[in-house]
């Protein structure tokens, strides 16, 4: 197939542009850097070992991605583009109405007009709120509780009410829960600008010296040891799972629904030991006040996935944390 990947140098878009690609995809990567870089590029294709077609722009430009699209003879879009900080979006809406929605209203407009309308994209465990109860499965209800949230479900019943309106759409949503580790080789991984927002981040760079100490928000939960409950997933799990709801999709017209995570929940502590136990380093804490807007316990009943996809989740947390902290020791600064 060939596939346009927006967003395709950030994190999850360059582990599934390699999946892709090893995969026997012809695939090109839209990106405008706003939390990505030149050196992520070059990365992918050395893990590729070859050049992979690229085009930096921004998505909520119409006439830039007409003319990637007129020229491109693409099959179907991957859509990875958007911010993504739960606090940023709260701090300033507009840029992530603007970036997460508009922009993918542009992206759809143009599809459209080219007739491509096959599109893969990446919603969040996020869309679920505080949930009633767990495993979530897809059916749950839907009520996020911030900004960045809410732009995801806006781009979900978009995409609902564009299939209801035309039937050539094909669209897969996939809600994912929380990927982290990296490729295998080491060469790509996340690399956050600043101060990691997210927990794994935050260890690795803990552990490898370059801050002093993890602060777990929170031990006065309603779980086994106090601390936060989250289906870490592994990122090339998740670009597996994108390699095949791009195949489902031309067996399935209309809006497909999946969550991508283990079904499995681990805690705060129970990840500070895992990435010790892998990395061989301490990784010293000190438990502070919950962050507000956590939920206790959050992991998937990804079972959709696995009937619908023949999806499973491959690689364990141990697993995670080995390829987070290769990632890591081999760029401790990022792509820096
Ligand atoms: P990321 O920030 O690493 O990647 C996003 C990429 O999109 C970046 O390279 C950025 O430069 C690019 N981009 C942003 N806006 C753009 C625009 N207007 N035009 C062109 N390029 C643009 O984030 P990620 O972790 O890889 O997340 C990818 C997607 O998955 C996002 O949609 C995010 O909301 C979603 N998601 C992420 C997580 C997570 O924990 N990482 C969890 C659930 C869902
Ligand atoms: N945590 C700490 N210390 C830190 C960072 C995080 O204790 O320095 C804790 C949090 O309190 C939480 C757990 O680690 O209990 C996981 O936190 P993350 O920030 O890594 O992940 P979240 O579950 O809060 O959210 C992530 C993404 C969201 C996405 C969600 C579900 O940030 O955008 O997963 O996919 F919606």
């Amino acid at each position: 197939m060939k596939v346009l990947i927006t967003g395709g140098v950030g994190y999850i878009g360059s582990h599934t542009a390699v999946k892709l690609i090893d995969d026997g995809h012809d695939v090109t990567l839209l990106d405008n850097h706003s939390n990505s870089s030149p050196q992520a590029l070059a990365a992918v294709r050395g893990v590729v070992g070859r050049h992979v077609p690229f085009e930096l722009g921004d998505m909520g430009d119409g006439a830039f991605l007409d003319a990637v699209l007129a020229a491109g003879g693409f099959d179907a879009v991957v859509h990875f583009a958007a911010f993504k900080a739960v606090a940023e979006s709260c701090a300033a809406p507009l840029p992530y109405y603007r970036n997460n929605v508009s922009a993918t209203v542009c992206l759809l407009e143009r599809m459209a007009a080219r007739g491509v309308r096959a599109l893969v994209f990446s919603s969040s465990a996020t869309v679920y709120g505080n949930p009633s109860t767990v495993p979530i499965a897809e059916a749950s209800p839907l009520a996020p509780v911030n900004p960045y949230g809410h732009t995801k479900l806006a781009v979900e019943n978009l995409l609902r009410a564009l299939c209801a309106a035309d039937s050539r759409w094909r669209v897969s949503i996939l809600r994912y829960f929380n990927p982290i580790g990296a490729h295998p080789s080491g060469l790509i991984g996340e690399a956050p600008q600043g101060t990691p927002n997210n927990l794994l981040p935050y260890v690795a760079q803990v552990a490898a010296g370059r801050r002093e100490r993890l602060r777990v928000f929170g031990n006065d939960y309603p779980t086994p040891d106090g601390t936060c409950v989250r289906d870490y997933i592994h990122v090339m799990d998740l670009a597996a799972g994108h390699a095949l709801a791009l195949e489902h999709l031309f067996d399935r017209p209309g809006v497909n629904i999946h969550n991508l995570g283990t079904g499995r929940g681990h805690s705060v502590l129970e990840v500070v030991r895992a990435f010790e136990t892998a990395s061989g380093r301490a990784v010293p804490y000190d438990v502070v006040d919950r962050r507000s807007g956590d939920v206790a316990t959050s992991y998937a009943d990804p079972s959709r996935a696995r009937d619908e996809l023949r999806w499973t989740a491959q690689h364990d947390l141990h697993r995670m944390c080995e390829d987070q902290w290769r990632w890591q020791s081999k760029h401790p600064n990022g792509y820096d």
